[in-house]
């Protein structure tokens, strides 16, 4: 059985692992990573790989999933809004250092590829749509069992689709993206705001916050909202809304099988996943007098990331 290595790069954390052919992680390493420090972000990819395959010399390749948009060849992440990432030739720079083979790929890509596989829509066996919330908002589409990754490589950013005319700024350069209103980041956004303006409703919030709208954080929102804060809540619901109109967008472009959503925020459950599947339904056209696909939670957690790249590189 080949075992292989998987790298998860997100906009704070370096995860990797290493990984058997029927998706069983045997061992995992965590590392923080400064965002803007691209040089300290190789080193910590290189050094989280030499580790795992010192650990295990069977591993035959290393699977990189990257939080950007990666080249047709899959071996330079082209950009990254949310990392200083800027042609970086990832690939080669890894594959140097370490003396395996190694592939990039897109983290939203990489994980929705583990949830196909192994996860959510395992059962599906043509076609998903997985929108990942985290810092970011990933994507990825899976159709004919297969990857979509366009001509260029940087197929499924579903993140950046336009939904807000004149909206946010997003880190890619536009104006009202998906990702600016069904991030963590957002999520962060919409509650400091509502802490601001109705304090009140937001004690358990501003509690954990120490009273200070700007100290707010991801996982205070969710520990808020879990106790019943109401701004809390009612950021999660924002977000839910958001995210169900660009999941009923995807339904009337591909009609596919499975729609999974993933990504740290997730863990809220249903305060996320209740507001989610209700904007869902009234978005669809004809609020969905038809099948559409089912709606599903990632089941594979943080690690889906690196599962996916892992599994990328075996099939590479
Ligand atoms: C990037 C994607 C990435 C996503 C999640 C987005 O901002 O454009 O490439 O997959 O964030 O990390
Ligand atoms: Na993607
Ligand atoms: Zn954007």
């Amino acid at each position: 059985m080949t075992l292989t290595i998987g790298v998860d790069v997100g906009g704070t954390k370096v995860a990797g692992g290493v990984v058997e052919a029927d998706g069983t992680v045997l061992t995992t390493i965590r590392r923080n990573t400064p965002a803007e420090d691209v040089a300290g972000t190789r080193d910590t990819i290189v050094e989280v790989a030499a580790e795992l395959a010192a650990a295990y010399p069977a591993a035959a390749a290393v699977g990189i999933g990257a939080a950007g948009w990666i080249d047709a060849t899959r071996s330079t992440v082209l950009f990254a809004p949310n990392i200083a990432w800027r042609d970086e030739p990832l690939r080669d720079y890894v594959s140097d250092k370490i003396g395996l083979p190694v592939i990039v790929e897109n983290d939203g890509n990489a994980a929705a590829w583990a949830e196909f596989r192994y996860g959510a829509a395992h059962d599906a066996d043509d076609s998903m749509v997985m929108f990942t919330i985290g810092t970011g908002v990933g994507g990825a589409i899976v159709l004919g069992g297969e990857l979509v990754r366009g001509t260029n490589g940087i197929a499924a950013e579903l993140g950046h689709m336009g939904l807000v005319p004149g909206g946010h700024l997003c880190g890619c350069g536009r104006l009202g993206c998906i990702e600016q209103y069904a991030s963590g980041n957002a999520l962060v956004r919409f509650a400091r705001a509502g802490a601001r303006q109705e304090p009140h409703r937001a004690q358990r919030l501003l509690g954990l916050a120490g009273g200070d709208p700007d100290r707010v954080n991801g996982p205070m929102v969710t520990a808020a909202a879990q106790e019943g804060d109401e701004v809390a809540r009612e950021a999660f619901a924002q977000l839910g809304t958001w995210l169900g109109m660009g999941l009923a967008d995807m339904v009337q472009v591909l009609d596919p099988q499975v729609l999974v959503v993933g990504g740290g925020v997730v863990d809220a459950g249903e305060l996320l996943m209740g507001p989610t599947r209700e904007s869902y339904r009234e978005s669809l056209a004809q609020r969905g007098r038809w099948p559409v696909a089912d709606l599903r939670v990632a089941k594979l957690g943080n690690g889906a990331g690196l599962v996916g790249a892992a599994d990328l590189a075996r099939r590479r």
